[in-house]
């Protein structure tokens, strides 16, 4: 079914928004963001170890906003492809999150509406 995640204006470029969806029957924490104008999202969870990228505080980013970064150990990954460039997961990606974006909101597929 269909989750309603956010509104695609109240998204701004540099301020990503956490949620989460149920899929295999867990829950699963993600997280999107809007990057030269497009939404993507991505589950939240390093590639290198499955810990959450950030620390509950919704910092996904690295100082200069260029990669988003683990905070346990620093891996970068490539925001457009989710690719790990630095670090130690590198050749690695996060998993992505298909996105359903129309005019009443931003959708994802979950297993149960939360
Ligand atoms: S847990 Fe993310 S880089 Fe090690």
């Amino acid at each position: 079914m269909k989750l309603r995640v956010g509104d695609a204006a109240e998204i701004k470029e540099g301020e990503p928004h956490s949620f989460r969806l149920v899929r295999g029957g867990r829950y699963v924490n993600c997280f999107l963001f809007r990057l030269k104008g497009k939404l993507i999202a991505y589950e939240n969870k390093c590639r290198h170890i499955p810990v959450s990228l950030d620390y509950d505080d919704a910092r996904f980013f690295d100082a200069q906003r260029r990669y988003i970064v683990c905070q346990t150990h620093g891996a970068l990954y490539e925001p457009s492809s989710g690719e790990c460039v630095e670090g130690p997961c590198v050749g690695a990606s996060l998993y992505p999150v298909s996105l359903d974006v129309t005019a009443s909101g931003i959708f994802v597929e979950s297993e149960e509406v939360l």
